[in-house]
């Protein structure tokens, strides 16, 4: 079984911190065997959101690599020790489809990030969606050098976080799968049937 991996790039730089790291996320995650595609906000613009209903082509798009995907890598821009704004606009329109999904987190900081990451997972959370323990979180040129390459450190974590997605998506994937096919009614998996 192949695990699909969708990035989520939210900075709106042509130039992020974020979006070259979540990149390298996904060939990781790649190198372990996952399929991938890169969704970028800044690109794909997503109306603001609604709860009366909103139709656009690039909603269309984004709605289907978000049904496509097995697995998130989720990366964002630390803005006021928040995620971008761009960011808390694409998770309000979905939410049954992060059931039973795996989450992974980058951020750009110049703090770690933390703030950040903790506000995606509390989203993520309330959709059913799992979330790896832990994110990595870049400071701008302290960790990039001046062509722009990530530093040895920041590497092997991203290295990690690809494999690990890859991994553990994997397996909750299947998981949530077989219960939402399966028969037992002592899962939360059980309501998505
Ligand atoms: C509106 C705004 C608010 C920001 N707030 C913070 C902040 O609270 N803490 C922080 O560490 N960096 C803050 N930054 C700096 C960005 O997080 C930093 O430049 C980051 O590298 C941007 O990510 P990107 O390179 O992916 O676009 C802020 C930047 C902007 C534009």
């Amino acid at each position: 079984m192949s695990l699909n991996v969708l990035g989520v790039a939210s900075s709106m730089r042509n130039v992020s911190y974020s979006t070259k790291i979540l990149q390298d996320a996904l060939d990781s995650a790649k190198q372990h065997g996952a399929e991938t595609r890169l969704l970028s906000l800044k690109d794909t613009k997503l109306p603001l959101y609604s709860p009366e209903g909103i139709s656009s082509p690039e909603l269309d798009k984004v709605t289907d690599d978000v049904k496509w995907a097995d697995a998130y890598i989720l990366a964002s821009p630390d803005y006021h020790g928040s995620m971008s704004g761009t960011m808390k606009n694409f998770l309000d329109y979905f939410w049954t489809e992060f059931a039973g999904k795996t989450f992974g987190y980058v951020c750009a900081s110049h703090e770690k990030g933390l703030t950040v990451m903790d506000q995606m997972r509390t989203a993520v959370r309330q959709c059913y969606g799992w979330s790896m323990p832990y994110g990595v979180s870049v400071n701008s040129d302290l960790d990039f050098d001046s062509n722009g390459n990530p530093s040895e450190q920041v590497k092997s974590r991203i290295k990690t976080l690809g494999r690990d997605i890859a991994a553990y998506g994997k397996v909750i994937s299947k998981q949530f799968k077989d219960d939402v096919t399966g028969n037992d009614t002592d899962t939360f998996a059980a309501r998505y049937r």
